[in-house]
């Protein structure tokens, strides 16, 4: 099927991060929100009420994830994308290890932990050290307001353009990989429909069923570290 696929497009979540130490969200276990509530660390409400709770906690993940490296599953893709440049990568994920696994152009649709800009205003901010430590966050020095990671949280848009051409490489593809998404959080769930009614193949990568899983073309049922170096015989 990659053989004959004349584009590619990757849709990636919390798990092809997993096998680096990343804990996923909803595993339920080890996810994030088996421990901690996305209401009270991933809204603006939540934001509004305890705005340093919501502050340590990003700062304890972006020092999680500077720790963390790329994993087999990361670097599978990345090498086959610079065997077909036609590989769009799509990822959920606010880690940094697809691009530190090389891959290139990975369209983000829920924003980056690297990357911080004011609540109020959106002016960009740029991580002091002193910040990471602090028990609340930074103000905004254009309007006071305060900075946020620029992720996105329930109840808000994803950013348009990353949105928009995520939806053009589903419509283009005609193979859609689904890597470790449990494919309930839209728009990005979305994606592999979008994919599959422009008619494209859909392959599943993930140990667990997913609703994807029912239209699955191909079901993978492992770990992304292990099945996708298999699946693309690449060197890890
Ligand atoms: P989830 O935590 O919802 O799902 C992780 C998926 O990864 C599950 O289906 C697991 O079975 C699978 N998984 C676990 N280990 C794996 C491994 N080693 N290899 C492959 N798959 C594995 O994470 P997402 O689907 O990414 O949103 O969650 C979507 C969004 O919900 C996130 O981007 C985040 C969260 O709220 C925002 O932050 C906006």
């Amino acid at each position: 099927m990659l053989d004959g696929a004349e584009r590619v497009a990757v849709l990636t979540g919390a798990g092809v991060s997993a096998e680096s130490g990343v804990p996923t969200f909803r595993d339920a276990q080890t996810g994030l929100w088996a421990r901690y509530d996305p209401e009270t660390l991933a809204s603006p409400q939540g934001f509004a009420a305890n705005p340093g709770l919501v502050w340590r906690w990003y700062m304890h993940r972006l020092a999680l994830v500077e720790a963390a490296a790329p994993n087999p599953g990361h670097r599978a893709l990345a090498q086959l994308q610079a065997q077909r440049p036609d590989l769009t990568l799509i990822t959920q994920n606010v880690d940094d290890l697809h691009e530190r696994a090389g891959s290139q152009g990975v369209i983000h649709l829920h924003g980056s932990l690297f990357r911080f800009r004011c609540h109020r205003c959106r002016a960009p901010y740029a991580l002091r050290d002193e910040d990471r430590t602090a028990p609340e966050p930074p103000t905004c020095p254009q309007c006071d307001g305060r900075v946020r990671p620029d992720v996105v949280w329930f109840g808000e848009m994803l950013p348009q353009r990353a949105l928009q051409a995520a939806l053009d490489a589903a419509r283009a593809s005609h193979l859609f990989l689904v890597v470790g998404t449990s494919g309930v959080v839209y728009p990005a769930a979305q994606l592999p429909y979008t994919a599959q009614a422009s008619g494209a193949a859909i392959i599943e990568v993930n140990p667990a069923p997913t609703p994807i899983t029912q239209i699955a073309d191909v079901h993978l049922a492992g770990p992304s570290g292990e099945v996708l170096p298999m699946l693309f015989d690449a060197e890890t």
